[in-house]
């Protein structure tokens, strides 16, 4: 029997989750009527980059003795100050916040930049610091303004349209990146519309879902754009470190090349390690000054909001974490570099790229004139456009490839934002954004051995291929 039903408030409404969490719930539904599955559209970490379960277990339990013994305290001590409360920012260890300052170290060094640890704030997931950012934003209720690219990351978006006195201002994208001079007539825009512009949010490497790396020439106009009009870049960050490109030309990440210190960069674990742990920092340099003068570090307000919220990290995840960023020595434990751990990741997801980039070519190469696809340099996606104006790629076309075809993508339009805020010359065609595109993500089989994998990853391209060549009438290959 339902309960009570009792008068609700005026605003009531339901945020639709995004299209990918829509996904993983169709997921589950699918293997339940026992569907054959084949993975075109989660973009989830492989199986076979997790690793070993109790391995990890040992290797933390040792570590914290590691800890122990270094600081002289009884390791009990720290095991139960692990389940119990601590300050806002994280576990501390003799007064000093140990897994913020190891993080600080290995990802400044790995990304040869300084970080101070004071910016350095333990999130959950980088959802998490999505959400702390609006929270600090949004909720003074001022009419706020984020720009973001089109299409952009569908958490964001439903993250930021929840609160009703902010607006996203989108920005075009083209194969190199974000187009800047459109970032700086956006922000005008939002200004003239009398919005305080909160953040610039963009993904350098790995762009969710646009399938590109942010070229380093386009980094640095949309730096320049931002100087100019003195707005703070929001950087999410999950695929830095899963990088197809030669390290000698990879383009360091926005916060790496930040002489003002105006870019807030958002590190998730949920990558390099696991995402069920939640272990995520938020790297925050910027102050902020209010018109009377005041100043405050962006850092502090976001502390204090995850005071009256989540109140703290899960401390021992940022142990485990931790303990992940050391590998054993001889005589002890050392703080490692994340390379060597990226290295291997980033070589599962290009094997994995490149085939179903070359299932794409095999597929699809002959009709250049009805089908492009990006390729990726890094992160776990790539876009498929179909040209030929045959067919909507909405959510029954998406639906329609599962039943017919059991491989699964997921439809674009829903990273794209409203019309109303689109540069002006778009906003004709503006209804159309996503509708000729699909997103494919090669990250996730269920296969976790690299036979299975590979063969899964081949499986899917070859039903997506034929199921493209059926529905645009073309030979069957
Ligand atoms: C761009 C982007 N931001 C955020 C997330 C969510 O990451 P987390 O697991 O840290 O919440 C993802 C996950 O795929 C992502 O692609």
């Amino acid at each position: 029997m339902n309960g009570k039903t009792v008068i609700g408030p005026s605003f009531l409404k339901v945020t639709p989750p995004a299209v990918t969490r829509q996904m993983a719930g169709a997921l589950d539904r699918l293997k339940q009527r026992g569907k054959q599955v084949n993975h075109l559209g989660a973009g989830y970490p492989s199986p076979r980059v997790a690793s070993d379960y109790l391995e990890g277990q040992n290797h933390f339990l040792r570590y914290l003795k590691h800890v122990a013994d270094t600081h002289k305290v009884p390791v009990e001590q720290i095991m139960r100050s692990m389940r119990g409360y601590a300050d806002t920012t994280g576990i501390t260890i003799k007064g000093r916040p140990i897994p913020r300052e190891n993080f600080a170290k290995v990802y400044g060094g790995d990304f040869d930049t300084g970080i101070d640890t004071a910016h350095v704030i333990p999130t959950t997931g980088s959802t998490g610091a999505i959400d702390l950012l609006c929270t600090v934003f949004a909720s003074p209720g001022e009419k706020i303004a984020y720009l973001s690219d089109n299409p952009t990351y569908a958490g964001f978006i439903t993250r930021a349209q929840r609160d009703n006195n902010a607006t996203i201002y989108s920005v075009p994208m083209d194969a190199e990146g974000p187009i800047a001079e459109d970032i700086r007539s956006q922000i005008r825009a939002a200004r003239a519309d009398g919005h305080h512009v909160a953040f610039y949010y963009t993904m350098a490497d790995g762009h969710n879902p646009g399938g590109i790396a942010i070229t380093q020439s386009r980094r640095e106009e949309i730096y320049k754009v931002a100087q100019e009009e003195d707005i703070i870049i929001v950087e999410d960050g999950p695929y830095p470190y899963i990088s197809f490109e030669d390290a000698s030309s990879r383009p360091k990440p926005f916060f790496a090349q930040d002489p003002d210190k105006r870019v807030i960069h958002l590190f998730t674990a949920s990558k390099i390690w696991e995402p069920g742990k939640r272990v995520a920092y938020m790297i925050v340099p910027t102050t902020l000054k209010a018109p009377d003068g005041r100043e405050m570090g962006i850092n502090e307000l976001v502390t204090t909001t995850i005071a009256s919220t989540n109140l703290m990290p899960d401390h021992e995840s940022l142990l485990q974490f931790d303990a992940f960023l050391h590998t054993e020595t001889g005589n002890g434990f050392a703080l490692r570099s994340l390379w060597e751990e990226a290295e291997f990741r980033a070589g599962i997801y290009q094997q994995n790229r490149d085939v179903l980039l070359a299932g794409l070519d095999h597929y699809l190469g002959e009709y250049p004139e009805i089908f492009k696809w990006t390729k990726p340099g890094s992160g776990f996606f790539s876009v498929l456009t179909l040209l030929g104006g045959h067919h909507r790629t909405d959510g029954q076309f998406v639906s329609g490839l599962i039943e017919a075809d059991e491989v699964t993508t997921i439809p674009m339009f829903g990273f794209y934002t409203g019309i109303e805020t689109m540069p002006l010359r778009l906003r004709d065609t503006g209804h159309l954004l996503g509708y000729n595109e699909l997103r494919l993500a090669f990250s996730y089989t269920e296969e976790d051995d690299d036979e299975g994998r590979l063969s899964a990853m081949q499986t899917a391209t070859e039903k997506l291929g034929r199921a493209m060549r059926r529905l645009h009438g073309l030979p069957m290959k």
